[in-house]
């Protein structure tokens, strides 16, 4: 099998060329505040127009009244409804009709109802999932639509005539590390790179990308301000919004980048404040996984050329 592209580490030392951006159009998810708004402002610099769902309606018209090229429409991502307007809004507004990347931010991290004791003797209550309601069930919305969207603009059959698309799911450390007590944050964020596993050897054949951010600690409102104060007194270095914002950028303006995961990273790991994590394929000493995963894909229709 020749080297596919997401056996390809991404050079994150390259100039970024945005040139290719202008005039497309992006989605974002949670775009009022902290990394969403970065992604937005980056995008917005490099000549995109975007439509950017939040639940937040106040910080999400206020961005929208700021800069122009951009578009709110208000929306929970727990809501299909919602986020079927969303996509709508983004195609109607869109100058080519399209929507050529989403960015699937909107994220939340809460007491952990499931990790938690509720005492001995106690009967255990019902934990509150709402981590996952928006983490991954509006993860699953928002992939959902992308892909609809992405299809329907670029037709079943891979043609030259394909533009290039782009799904961006957010992960984090937790997609990865072991993270103690955040049982239920975790679950979502791993979950994220199944998705973008399972379908960066089809998106492709759409002329579809699709690939993973995950960020180290950032200091936005997911967290108390008293709890980003105590990671930092423990001595953790923290990654920028900005670097996030470039970090799209550089897995947008590259067709080549797909099936990657790019960690966003404070700047003592990365130069450039995110890097490859090189976690999406076996090592080549990992002869045996590699067979197991042959033999995974030989009943998947797409390695025996029937796809669609
Ligand atoms: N900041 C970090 O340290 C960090 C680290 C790793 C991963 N992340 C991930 O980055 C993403 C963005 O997080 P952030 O740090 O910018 O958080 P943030 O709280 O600063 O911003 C999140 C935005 O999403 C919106 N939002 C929340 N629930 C929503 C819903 N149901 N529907 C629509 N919008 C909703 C909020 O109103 C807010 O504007 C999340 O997926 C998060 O898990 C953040």
């Amino acid at each position: 099998m020749s080297l596919q592209s997401w056996q390809k580490p991404v050079d994150c030392d390259a100039k970024i060329d945005t040139s290719g951006l202008s005039g497309k159009t992006a989605v974002v998810t949670g775009g009022a505040n902290g990394l969403g708004q970065a992604y937005i402002r980056a995008l917005v610099a490099a000549g995109v127009n975007v439509c950017f769902g939040d639940m937040n309606a106040a910080d999400g018209e206020s961005l929208a009244a700021e800069l122009s090229s951009t578009n709110f429409v208000k929306c929970d991502v727990r809501s299909w409804k919602d986020q079927l307007r969303l996509f709508k809004e983004a195609a109607a507004s869109s100058c080519s009709g399209r929507i050529d990347y989403v960015v699937a931010n909107a994220g939340i991290s809460v007491q952990d109802d499931v990790f938690s004791f509720d005492g001995e003797g106690e009967e255990p209550s019902k934990p509150d999932l709402t981590t996952l309601d928006v983490n991954l069930h509006g993860v699953m919305y928002t992939v959902k639509l992308s892909m609809h969207y992405f299809i329907k603009q670029n037709g079943t059959t891979p043609s030259p005539t394909q533009q290039d698309t782009c799904l961006i799911l957010i992960g984090s450390g937790a997609a990865f590390l072991d993270v103690p007590r955040s049982v239920q944050y975790c679950s979502p964020k791993w979950g994220a790179r199944g998705v973008m596993h399972a379908m960066r050897r089809t998106a492709h054949f759409y002329g579809s990308r699709v690939n993973m951010i995950s960020p180290w600690y950032v200091r936005t409102k997911i967290l108390s301000q008293a709890a980003f104060d105590q990671v930092k007194d423990a001595g953790v270095e923290f990654a920028t919004p900005e670097d996030g914002g470039q970090c799209l950028l550089r897995i947008l303006s590259d067709p080549a980048v797909n099936g990657r995961t790019l960690f966003l990273s404070p700047r003592k790991w990365a130069k450039n404040g995110y890097l490859d994590l090189d976690l999406d394929e076996f090592s080549q000493e990992a002869t045996f996984l590699q067979e197991v995963q042959a033999d995974q894909i030989k009943n998947a229709p797409v390695e025996l050329g029937l796809f669609p």
